[in-house]
Order: structure tokens, then C-alpha cells, then sequence
């Protein structure tokens, strides 16, 4: 007999990635049960592959991640699902980081319909998408498009270690980790300045359950935006604005895949708006705002117009304001300004 789905709750990029989604995932991965056990029997990717990059704090020691989620950090059977792509060379570099961490990596498992990244994906990336678009030369837009030609290679018959192959429907509570964000998505996104998958939280669905299941959809940004890649939205000359160039140091603004500097902006509140609408967000969590602190100078977008404001209190009052205004599925806004925790923080 099938066990049952209990709840799904989901985490999601509202941006364009880097928003902070492993933290929220690893920081609600470590909630636990009235016998103490790890609320949650699963941690999940739907979508993308190596090309995401987390770095999560985990008992004081930096782990950077890049396709194993955020539950195998607490001892939670963590899953690669069936839409998400998988390159065995990064996949095993990334098991091995992480056992030499000490993490239990006979945890980490991968749906047998995962599709393999192969080295001719990458390396037609590298040559063919990298310098137009800025990809993480991860070989995800050819793997992808393999997959949907129906010519590509499935986890269950690639040279994967069949122990890594998940053998299980889910159950239970279930946290589902996305990868990249809202403006990244493949029909959502500045096309083709985009990734190759879905990035909203309905297509975490494809990781087997029903949409009645979800309960609460926490949405990730920053109090401020950043782009790693090109994209017209984010012209190179913000790299040359000394405030937003300011905030890109303190911040640490560099991708945790391909290392390169990302480009920085306000906040735009119109496109956050736009992602907490569509996606039905139920929480949102806004991080990072301990940096715009630093730097002192608070400034948003908001229909298409620069607002400033004289304190962080009374921007973070006006964006609050403007997302519950807009946003009716929206229950609460967190704001945080620390790696590891959301302050304040109280389970739904
Ligand atoms: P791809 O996903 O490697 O094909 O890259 C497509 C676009 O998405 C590029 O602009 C990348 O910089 C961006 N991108 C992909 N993954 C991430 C991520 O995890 N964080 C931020 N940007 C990303
Ligand atoms: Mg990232």
C-alpha cells in the first residue's frame, strides 16, 4: 500500500537566484517533532541541475552546494527529482565535499527519470550559450532540450552507483527546495535570458503529489536585487554605481558556481510583487537586509519610479505595506539579516 502525503511546504526563488533559498531551506529542514525527530521525511529539488549554488552554515562549517538540497544536512533522506538534470562528475565531486564534512551522503537520492547531463551538454554550452547569455556553463540548456527531443539518457540507465537511485514513492511532510528564481524561469523570465526550467512552486508538483497537498510557499528575495548572467534588465554599467558596487562587496555578490561579480540593483518592487502574485506565495522572506543597513542608503523601485526613504524601517514598512496590498495570499513577511536564521520566525 502506498504511504500517504501528509504537508508540502515549498521553497522559492522570488528573484533571479541567489536569493537565499538554502538558507530558508536549511533553517526549516531543522524543525522537529514532539519525539524530537526531523519534522519533515523529505527534502526535494524539482527543477534545474549543477547550475543552482547554495551556501548554507551548517554547525559553524560554510558547505557550498550545488544540486544535493538541504535536508541531508540534518539527516533527512534528501531527493534530485525527475525534472531536475544531473551531471555525474559534478554530482559525485559534490558527495565527496560533502562526506569529507562529515554529512551522511547515503541520504541523497535520485529519481530514476532525472535526465543525465553529459559532457557534450556542457561543452556545448560553454561554446555556444556561455558568452551570449551568460550561463553557468553547466550543460542545462542542452540537457533539457535532449530531454523534451526525447534523445536524452535517464539517471535509471546511465553508469550511475544504483544506490543513489531513489527507490521510494514520497511521503509524509515533504520540503521542496527550488533553484533559481521567478524572472528565471523559462515561460516567466526575460527570454531567453533565462534558465531552461519551471522555477515556480506548482511545477514542484512533478516530484509526486498532489497541488492539494501544499500548505505554505515561502518566497525568498533580498532587500535588494542581483543578476548573475546577461540580461537587459541589468545593463554592465551598474557595476560602475560606487553605492550599488558597495553593496555588491559587503554583500559578497559573486556566484557560487562561476564566481563572477554580480551585477546589483534596487529592489524592484514591481517585479517582487509580480512573483508573490503568480507563484501564491504564503510567506516571504526578505534577506539580507543587515547589508543595505551597512551602506545606509534605502532606496526601492516602484511603478517604474526610484522611491528613497530616510530609514530601513520605513522602507521595509512601504514594501510590507505594498505586498499585502497586492498579494492576497500573503500571510507574512520576514525580514532577516543573518546567514543562518529568520528571526522572529514562527511555523504556519
Ligand atoms: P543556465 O541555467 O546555466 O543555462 O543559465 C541561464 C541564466 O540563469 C544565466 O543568466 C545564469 O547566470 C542564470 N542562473 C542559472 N542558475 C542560477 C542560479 O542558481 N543563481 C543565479 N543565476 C542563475
Ligand atoms: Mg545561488
Amino acid at each position: 500500500m502506498n504511504k500517504t502525503i501528509n504537508n508540502v511546504d515549498i521553497v522559492f526563488g522570488a528573484s533571479w537566484g541567489d536569493e537565499g533559498k538554502g538558507k530558508i531551506t536549511h533553517f526549516l529542514a531543522s524543525k522537529t517533532d514532539f519525539n524530537g525527530q526531523p519534522y519533515y521525511d523529505f527534502v526535494a529539488r524539482w527543477n534545474g541541475g549543477s547550475n543552482a549554488g547554495h551556501t548554507i552554515y551548517h554547525n559553524g562549517k560554510k558547505f557550498a552546494t550545488h544540486i544535493v538540497p538541504s535536508g541531508v544536512f540534518y539527516g533527512i533522506t534528501s531527493v534530485i527529482g525527475p525534472n531536475c538534470v544531473v551531471n555525474l562528475e559534478s554530482f559525485y565531486k559534490e558527495i565527496n565535499q560533502l562526506s569529507y564534512g562529515g554529512i551522511d551522503t547515503s541520504l541523497i537520492k535520485v529519481h530514476p527519470n532525472a535526465h543525465i547531463v553529459t559532457d557534450e551538454h556542457i561543452t556545448e554550452d560553454k561554446a555556444k550559450l556561455a558568452g551570449k547569455l551568460g550561463t553557468t556553463s553547466q550543460g542545462i540548456a542542452p540537457a533539457y532540450r535532449d530531454k523534451y527531443a526525447r534523445t536524452g539518457l535517464l539517471a535509471k540507465d546511465s553508469t550511475i552507483d544504483k544506490s543513489f537511485l531513489l527507490k521510494e514513492d514520497l511521503y509524509g511532510n515533504i520540503l521542496c527546495e527550488g533553484a533559481q528564481g521567478f524572472h528565471l524561469d523559462i515561460n516567466y523570465g526575460n527570454y531567453p535570458y533565462v534558465t531552461s526550467s519551471e522555477c515556480l512552486p506548482y511545477a514542484a508538483c512533478s516530484l509526486g503529489f498532489a497541488p492539494q497537498k501544499i500548505k505554505n510557499i515561502y518566497a525568498c528575495s533580498k532587500l535588494y536585487d542581483t543578476r548573475s548572467g546577461e540580461d537587459p534588465l541589468f545593463p554592465s554599467s551598474l557595476l560602475e554605481d560606487p553605492i550599488l558596487s558597495e553593496i555588491g562587496e559587503i554583500g559578497k555578490e559573486y556566484g557560487v558556481t562561476t564566481g563572477r561579480r554580480r551585477k546589483v540593483n534596487w529592489l524592484n518592487l514591481d517585479k517582487l510583487i509580480e512573483a508573490l502574485c503568480v507563484s501564491g506565495a504564503t510567506e516571504l522572506v526578505v534577506n539580507k537586509c543587515d547589508i543595505i543597513k551597512q551602506v545606509g542608503v534605502y532606496k526601492l523601485f516602484h511603478y517604474d519610479e526610484v522611491i528613497e526613504f530616510t530609514t530601513i524601517t520605513e522602507m521595509q514598512h512601504y514594501i510590507s505595506h505594498s505586498c499585502y496590498n497586492a498579494c492576497d495570499t500573503l500571510r507574512k513577511i520576514y525580514y532577516s539579516g543573518n546567514p543562518e536564521t529568520i528571526e522572529g520566525f514562527k511555523a504556519a
